[in-house]
């Protein structure tokens, strides 16, 4: 077992940690309060590659693993979530969902512009009353004979009003339930696509999260994407990545507030001593790396079974679980370090302890991913897979 980075991995971890720490913390508080989208910073990350890591030079990508995108975002998400967030929908929801199950005429005409960032790309899967239950969808595409008609509405779309190009899951046979759902992609400024008002959020807040109505929107037939009914499984194949993407968010919220945390105990002092020096601050600073590299090793593991064409479904379930309850519970204590100064705003503490929750909840809650981990766990499906041989049973 090899746990070290490559020289590309380690430059791509050095730029993405210069950018964010330079580019991405000066106003990252204002632009939280006031919810103001980071247009500025949206572009300079395009500048630099990270809207289209995984996609192939070909289509206008950097053609990176999974594992340097995954480093990218840790370091990222230290800083900027609602920028993390945003790169992780563009990156593994939608360019990797075009690249892999995309016709060439599609990759062709779309790729080029998300990988370069000239398009923001949208995941347009959840409904007023199909969140966890994603099987149940109410918007529908009616086959028109050269076109489909879409209606419906779609909610807490992340790049609601960035995005030029949403992916679109909805029903077109009712019959059939999730066997009678296609995937579509629809460019924002087609007729009959309205955008709703902009959600006031705990965390994230400069992220645009919108509702989106299609209202007889015309969807082209060649704007499906696989074959006819292959929807539903495209959102779970996709959304199995884009898992990996919200579990490194996770990871970098809680190594952020970490770093933050331990720099605060060395720097405070009570009762005539640091306050790292005390052993209630140094046993929770002890509990938050060690969980943290736990969760460190469930993301790249994750990655690195991406990478390797092995099945990752479950490993990014877990890694996402992992991940996001730690985030949550070590943001919590963070703040607690930091006692009175963490519940002020001015702090990055507090606002990390915001954006925690919401790793909990999007990309499928903690309670999907115990679903999917506790079907693997049922079925036997557990195992150590070995590079080019056997799986072992764990
Ligand atoms: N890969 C391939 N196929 C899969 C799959 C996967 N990972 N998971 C399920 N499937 C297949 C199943 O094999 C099954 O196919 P067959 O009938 O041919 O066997 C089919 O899909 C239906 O699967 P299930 O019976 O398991 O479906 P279910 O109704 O029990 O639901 C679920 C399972 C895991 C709960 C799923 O509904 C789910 O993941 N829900 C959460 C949805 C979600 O993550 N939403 C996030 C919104 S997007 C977002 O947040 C983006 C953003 O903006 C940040």
């Amino acid at each position: 077992m090899i746990f070290s980075l490559n020289e590309e991995q380690l430059a791509v971890k050095e730029a993405a940690r210069e950018f964010a720490q330079n580019e991405l913390k000066p106003g990252v508080i204002e632009r939280d309060r006031d919810m103001i989208f980071p247009e500025k910073q949206v572009k300079q990350m395009a500048e630099l590659g990270f809207l289209g890591m995984m996609v192939s030079p070909e289509y206008g990508g950097s053609g990176m693993d999974s594992l340097s995108y995954v480093l990218a975002m840790e370091e990222i998400s230290k800083i900027d979530n609602s920028c993390s967030v945003l790169m992780s929908v563009n990156n593994s929801l939608v360019c990797w969902g075009l690249e892999t199950y995309g016709t060439e005429e599609q990759k062709k005409k779309y790729l080029p512009r998300l990988a370069t960032g000239e398009w923001i790309g949208s995941f347009c899967l959840s409904e007023p009353e199909a969140g966890s239950d994603a099987t149940s969808q109410r918007t529908t595409a009616i086959d028109m004979g050269d076109h489909y008609l879409l209606n419906g509405t779609k909610n807490w779309i992340t790049n609601g009003n960035s995005s030029s190009l949403h992916l679109v899951i909805a029903q077109t046979d009712v019959e059939k339930g999730h066997k009678g759902i296609n995937a579509f992609i629809v460019e924002a400024d087609w007729d009959g696509v309205e955008i709703g008002a902009k959600e006031d959020k705990l965390g994230i807040r400069s992220s645009d999260t919108h509702t989106i109505m299609y209202s007889d929107v015309k969807v082209p037939k060649e704007n499906r994407i696989g074959e006819d009914g292959f929807g539903f499984k495209f959102a779970m194949k996709t959304l199995s990545g884009g898992r990996i993407g919200i579990a490194a968010q996770a990871l970098g919220i809680a190594a952020g507030a970490y770093e933050l945390a331990l720099a605060y105990s060395k720097e405070r002092e009570a009762f005539g001593k640091q306050i790292s020096r005390h052993q209630a601050i140094a046993f929770k600073l002890a509990d938050m790396a060690t969980e943290i590299e736990a969760a460190r090793l469930l993301v790249y593991r994750a990655a690195w079974l991406k990478d390797n064409n092995m099945d990752y479904a479950t490993a990014s379930s877990m890694a996402k679980l992992f991940a996001s309850e730690v985030a949550m519970k070590h943001t919590v204590e963070a703040v607690q370090i930091h006692g009175g100064y963490g519940f002020v705003k001015e702090y990055h503490v507090e606002r990390l302890m915001r954006d925690a929750k919401i790793t909990q909840i999007y990309e499928g809650t903690s309670e999907v991913q115990r679903i999917v981990i506790s079907r693997s766990v049922l079925k036997g499906q557990l195992y150590i897979p070995v590079l080019g041989g056997e799986k072992l049973e764990v």
